[in-house]
């Protein structure tokens, strides 16, 4: 069976979790509230690990909300049908989650005092990531070869288009007090650290104990064994769990396993010429 993406404004979709109608609506229609807080990402950047941080939070390390509630209905994507279908249940104030890009992101959040928390990760490990994802999840085409994958990422054709105009496109926020970014890197690295950080950015009060908490239980190896976010509750058609696993390996680097030299040596052109003008440098590079 053949499998062909639908564009939105140039982007890519699948008629699996979108149309023109929700997309439409998750940029036109919808309401975004003041007090909302969106964990925007690149897919497999580590937006699941930001949605069960942020859960933490709320709950002050407490896991039981974690441990009781799929992680999907804590936080929906607001631009999918799944996603418009659940908002209604989401406790306020409400963590939403996205993979849009920039230039089709609700157009009321642009007038409203929400936040954004973008977390971004090292394209490579990202590459790697979505290639097992991709023969896991219906939603993405099916990849044939890593290197025709390979191929197929550089130029952005997959769900959601270029890693690189996603970033590109969302730097442009980078100096707004009510948006913040954060590195899958720095959380690998410090992961204390970094819920602190967060804390601060969303003016959250925990002490030193509830910091801990929320750091224990949102680590890889517990995450992994949470059957409300390990995506093991998904339905096989949906997400075949013969095929991988969500909670993959949950590391930085996996490319240096999987890259060859010449893949190296294209990439890092690729990346190049497409970042040039940034003018950023990140953990990875
Ligand atoms: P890998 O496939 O490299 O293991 P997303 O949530 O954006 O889809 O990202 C999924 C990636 O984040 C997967 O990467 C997954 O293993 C990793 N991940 C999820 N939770 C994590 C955690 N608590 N610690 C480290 N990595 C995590």
């Amino acid at each position: 069976m053949s499998f062909e993406y639908f564009k939105y404004k140039g982007v890519n979709f699948s008629h699996g979790s979108y149309t023109d109608e929700t997309l439409t609506f998750a940029e036109n229609e919808f309401q975004v509230l003041d007090d909302d807080v969106y964990i925007v990402t690149y897919p497999k950047s580590g937006t699941n690990w930001m949605i069960e941080i942020l859960s933490l939070l709320r709950t002050k390390g407490d896991p039981t909300w974690c441990n009781n509630v799929p992680i999907w209905l804590r936080s929906p994507w607001y631009e999918t049908i799944e996603g418009q279908s659940q908002i209604k249940d989401v406790l306020c104030p409400r963590v939403l989650t996205s993979h849009l890009p920039f230039h089709i992101f609700a157009k009321s959040f642009f007038k409203s005092k929400a936040k954004i928390i973008y977390v971004m990760r090292n394209p490579k490990d990202i590459l790697v990531s979505l290639f097992y994802f991709s023969k896991m999840l219906s939603l993405y085409k099916d990849p044939k070869t890593f290197p025709e994958f390979f191929e197929d990422f550089l130029q952005g054709n997959v769900l959601y288009n270029s890693w690189f105009d996603h970033v590109k496109g969302w730097m442009q926020m980078k100096d707004n007090s009510n948006f913040f970014f954060i590195t899958y890197e720095e959380l690998c690295k410090d992961l204390r650290n970094s819920v602190i950080k967060i804390c601060e950015f969303l003016g959250k009060d925990l002490d030193d104990s509830q910091i801990d908490l929320v750091v224990k239980h949102s680590s890889f190896n517990v995450m992994k064994e949470n059957k409300m976010s390990n995506y093991t509750l998904i339905p096989q058609d949906f997400m075949d769990q013969t095929k991988g696993s969500f909670m993959r390996k949950g590391i930085t680097g996996d490319w240096k396993n999987h890259f060859t030299e010449a893949q190296i040596e294209h990439f890092d052109e690729v990346y190049e010429e497409n970042m040039k003008y940034l003018n950023m440098s990140f953990s990875w590079d």
